[in-house]
């Protein structure tokens, strides 16, 4: 059975619900990403074989280690959404206890589970049962809202039925996404649990989760949104802590970047679906460089795949240079999912 990796020096990709799909978790992998994570999967949806749930557990060779993230509230439903992810070959799996979008917690699933400490445990119980003890992490927010914080108890509780980890976005649920992550409370769990603790949270940068895992102590770092912006920074954080030097940002590494994940979202799925994800998607990368307006408008126009290529390979004449990434050009990531809030 292939066990994860937990390291400084191994970091994850985060679910990103819209983004961590296939080809996006292969174009992570191959710029340093020692592990993924799909896209939630409804636990329900699964079951009853919702609409869209065969999308999002797509993979293919070389897609691995993967973590399959699960979200729902019945312990049956898990019971009897379990054996198909087994039959299916997956061996490892996530809880998501983080989401805090209404669509998601108003049916008791995501950050609401961490309301109903009993019920959160019946659930991670049942994923243990048939996936075995270590096989199972849970993706904690803090708690519901300020006062309220039962991550350190909860954390404690689930490491002793059996999850093999935990990853912390330490902020409540009630904040979404305002303020600021505090990485103390990485820490204390961290020091809470025998168990690897995986930092989530305002990791905009490979120097941001250096100093994340400095100041923590914790196992490993979980990317999102900096992973959104700039799929190379599992490379910059592995090359940061080995004492070299990140290779700079450069129209060439762009236009690179984006034309890997036109081929890979080309060959691995080719829809007219994954082609209109990508127009909204690559400009992304081209955060801080002159020339994003000319390069979201050509992408934007592109019908085919055959543009789409066209346009990546014209990045090194529409964007010249490279400037300093803001990271509030990173954080509205959030503003364009229409608020997500895990
Ligand atoms: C667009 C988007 C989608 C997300 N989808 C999920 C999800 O499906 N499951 C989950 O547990 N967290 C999800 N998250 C939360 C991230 O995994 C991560 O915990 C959060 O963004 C904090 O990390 P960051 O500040 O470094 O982005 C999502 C976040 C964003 C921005």
């Amino acid at each position: 059975m292939q066990t994860l990796p937990f390291a400084p020096n191994a970091p994850w990709l985060a679910p990103l619900a819209g983004y961590s799909d296939l080809s996006f978790r292969m174009l992570c992998r191959t710029f340093g990403a020692a592990c993924a994570v799909t896209e939630m999967v409804s636990a329900k949806g699964l079951v009853f074989g919702g609409h869209g749930t065969t999308r999002l557990l797509t993979s293919s060779e070389g897609d691995t280690p993967l973590v399959v993230q699960l979200f729902g509230s019945e312990p049956d439903i898990f019971d009897r959404a379990m054996p198909l992810l087994l039959e299916r070959g997956f061996t490892h799996f996530d809880l998501n206890c983080g989401c805090s979008v209404r669509k998601v917690t108003k049916s008791g699933s995501g950050s609401a589970l961490m309301a109903k400490p009993t019920l959160l445990e019946s659930i991670v119980k049942v994923m243990v049962r048939h996936a075995g003890a270590g096989q199972v992490g849970v993706k904690l927010r803090l708690g519901i809202q300020q006062g309220e914080e039962n991550y350190l108890e909860l954390g404690r509780r689930l490491a002793g039925l059996g999850a093999g980890w935990l990853a912390l976005h330490p902020r409540t649920a009630k904040q979404l996404f305002g303020g600021a992550a505090d990485w103390s409370a990485v820490g204390h769990l961290a020091r809470a649990v025998d168990i690897p603790v995986l930092a989530s949270g305002d990791l905009f940068c490979a120097e941001d989760a250096a100093r994340c895992l400095a100041e923590t102590g914790c196992a490993g770092v979980m990317f999102a949104r900096g992973a959104l912006t700039d799929p190379m920074i599992f490379q910059r954080l592995r090359d940061l802590l080995a004492g070299r030097e990140p290779a700079p940002r450069t129209a060439e590494s762009l236009a690179a970047t984006t034309a890997l994940h036109i081929r890979l979202a080309r060959n691995l799925e080719g829809t007219p679906r994954a082609l209109r994800a990508l127009r909204a998607f690559l400009p992304r990368y081209a955060k801080g460089f002159s020339g994003i307006r000319a390069l979201r408008q050509a992408f934007l126009l592109c019908t085919t795949w055959e543009e789409l290529e066209a346009t990546a390979g014209s990045i090194a004449t529409l964007c010249e240079t490279s400037t300093h990434l803001d990271p509030a050009d990173i954080s509205d990531a959030i503003d364009f999912t229409g608020g997500y809030g895990a």
